[in-house]
């Protein structure tokens, strides 16, 4: 079953409450949480207060894409928050091995971003410590841009280099109802889709369009 996860971050800010409520109503499985701060990539969210107010509004699992700078030092935010997935940035973090064990000894599920520079191989040896690799098919800090098809190869590699392991890989990033199946050809367990659902009147219909 394909694990849809659309990104807050094209929702209405000034009502997200009701955002929350009602994408969880239209069967999202996942809140794809976008936290951008202004260094590792050139724009601004939230942190971690809004996503505490949201945890209330929703059973959700909620998804966070952390595409800070050294974001070992706020992970303990997040997961005080309320966050079950925290991703981190291959890119940005000083030690991934320490980070991703500081994220499990908080009981969360552990997840690695690659931008769409970043090879598949760089994950080779964190394979045993990850719970999910988040495939970049923009470049990270910004909704509402064009898909990035070759970024399906990468998708492919790192599928069958997690052969036998329980990794989950999610794409991110232009994600519509053509290139969602492709996503999911290539190896591709979730999908995260900002403008495509909350750009809608029917979250529900574009929901299940993914799936
Ligand atoms: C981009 C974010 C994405 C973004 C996706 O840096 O990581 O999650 O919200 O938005 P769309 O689906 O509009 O590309
Ligand atoms: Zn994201």
């Amino acid at each position: 079953m394909t694990i849809v996860s659309p990104s807050l971050l094209a929702a209405d800010f000034g009502d997200l409450r009701q955002e929350v409520k009602k994408i969880e109503a239209a069967g999202a499985d996942w809140l794809h949480l976008d936290v951008m701060d202004g260094h590792f990539v050139p724009n601004l969210t939230f942190g971690p207060q809004v996503i505490k107010t949201l945890r209330s509004e929703a059973g959700m699992i909620f998804d966070t894409h952390l595409m800070v700078v050294e974001p070992e030092k706020m992970i303990e935010w997040f997961a005080g928050a309320g966050a079950d997935i925290i991703t981190v940035h291959f890119e940005a973090c000083k030690n991934l091995a320490q980070t991703l064990q500081k994220i499990k000894a908080l009981g969360k599920k552990a997840g690695v971003s690659l931008r769409p520079q970043t090879d598949a191989e760089v994950l080779r040896p964190y394979m045993a410590d990850l719970d999910l690799i988040l495939v970049m098919t923009v470049n990270p800090g910004f909704g509402g841009q064009k898909f990035m098809p070759e970024q399906l190869e990468k998708i492919a590699k790192l599928r069958d280099m997690t052969q036998g392991k329980n990794v989950i890989i999610e794409v991110d990033g232009g994600i519509n109802a053509e290139n969602a199946v492709l996503c999911r050809k290539a190896g591709a367990d979730a999908l995260v889709a900002g403008s495509y659902i909350f750009g809608s009147n029917d979250y529900k219909e574009k929901i299940e369009s993914l799936r």
